[in-house]
């Protein structure tokens, strides 16, 4: 097997970040949070289709996709050229841009609940705006979420207790557990005329367990309760968003939310949120204040337009559901093989992938930190994705690469 790879330009690019950005790296990645024991690289140079290479100029499969927003591959012909014609015209620009009402009506075309659509830059964005709107809608103040629901860095939508958050953030906050109807039942017997939205993800994501599907019947009932108190549904599709149903992720599990939030995929990688709402909140969407620096930003408008539509065409949700299948059964069936069992949950488009060991999630981490040191991009805390780029010939090398992983873990543990 080929030598794993050396990371010295990361860790010296790291060296030298320390001292002008605080902890080097801010974000996902920041090592002092992630504690990553020198398997991963820091730093990237250049990306491509499903690969990047890091500043060392180590090759990697890429299965994060920058965390999600690349859907199509990185540096996408179709989507850089509308991008360069888009700008070569304008882009950040002090009126809004026409492409706007394109990508607008377009969304509003492909999404059935979608009577109206605006942009921002972030998830976090449409996930304020969202509850913006709810409130203004209902009068009213509270907000039900999922434990271990996220829905950006807000500090209303921050864990309870981390640096810079107060408790007051939070004092609107109910937290439900998933597919709890009953959990959801008692707060809006006790709460109903309070709460202005409920908001979760069309499926459980959280970082470090399992994923969740809803359980049969849970999305209906939530929604017939919702109605019954006047609660404004959100769903927040900002991860799953495309990767699952180009209609809406809500629509492959049979609801129909009041407002839903996109990001991520949206733009393949450029940045823009949206957020979509039914007609019966298109008087509060108009009311609420919204903006931001950036958000007539037209570039990311125009690499939306042709994301989506180049999606559309190719079946691209099915398409990488598929790919994800050939990809966690294979490696399902190399651990079985070493006698490790690998749990595989979530759409397989983007599943949360872990080693059942009783070294717990060391075990994990290790193999994970092993295979990303040959080529093979996994983190072990959060759910990976799949985008419409890899191909065989990466199906085939990320399972060689996997199989000379676990067996030098399982020889180490
Ligand atoms: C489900 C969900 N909602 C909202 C967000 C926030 O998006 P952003 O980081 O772009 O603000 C994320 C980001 O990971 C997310 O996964």
């Amino acid at each position: 097997m080929s030598q794993t790879y050396q990371y010295n330009r990361s860790q010296a690019l790291f060296e030298r970040a320390q001292k002008v950005i605080p902890n080097g790296i801010p974000g996902h990645f920041n090592p002092v949070v992630q504690k990553p024991d020198g398997s991963y690289p820091f730093y990237a140079q250049r990306a491509k289709g499903a690969r990047f290479w890091d500043v060392d100029g180590n090759e990697y499969i890429d299965f994060m996709c920058a965390y999600g927003p690349m859907i199509l591959g990185y540096n996408n012909p179709i989507v850089e050229s509308a991008v360069r014609e888009q700008v070569q015209q304008s882009d950040t620009c002090t009126l809004a841009p026409s492409v706007m009402v394109e990508l607008a009506e377009f969304l509003v075309e492909l999404i059935p609940m979608a009577d109206w659509a605006f942009f921002a830059k972030n998830g976090a964005d449409a996930t304020n705006m969202a509850v913006f709107i709810a409130r203004a809608a209902t009068g009213r103040r509270k907000v039900i979420g999922i434990e271990g629901g996220y829905h950006g860095s807000s500090p209303w939508m921050q864990a309870a207790g981390r640096a810079g958050i107060t408790a007051e953030d939070h004092a609107e906050i109910i937290r439900i557990p998933w597919n709890d109807v009953s959990a959801l039942e008692s707060v809006l017997q006790e709460h109903g005329n309070e709460v202005a939205a409920f908001i979760a993800s069309p499926y459980h994501h959280p970082v470090y367990q399992d994923n969740e599907m809803p359980a049969e019947g849970y999305w209906q009932s939530v929604q017939a309760l919702l109605r019954k108190h006047s609660v404004v549904s959100i769903c927040d599709d900002v991860r799953c968003g495309f990767r699952i149903d180009m209609r809406g992720s809500h629509e492959f599990f049979g609801y129909t939310p009041d407002i839903s939030c996109y990001c991520k995929a949206i733009a393949n990688g450029h940045p823009l949120s949206a957020i979509v709402g039914s007609d019966a909140f298109r008087k509060e969407a108009s009311t609420i204040f919204q903006t931001g620096s950036f958000w007539y930003s037209a570039g990311p408008m125009a690499a939306a337009l042709a994301t989506l539509k180049e999606l559309q065409q190719n079946n691209g949700p099915e398409k990488i559901i598929k790919t994800g299948a050939k990809v966690f059964d294979g490696f399902q069936s190399i651990a079985e093989q070493a006698g490790v069992t690998l749990k595989v949950t979530g759409m397989t488009s983007m599943p949360y992938v872990r080693t059942e060991h009783e070294a717990g999630i060391e075990f994990h981490q290790a193999l994970c930190g092993e295979c990303t040191r040959r080529g093979l991009f996994l983190t072990s805390h959060h759910n990976l994705f799949v985008s419409a780029a890899h191909g065989d010939e990466e199906i085939d090398r990320s399972h060689e690469i996997f199989k000379a992983a676990l067996e030098t873990v399982i020889a180490g543990f």
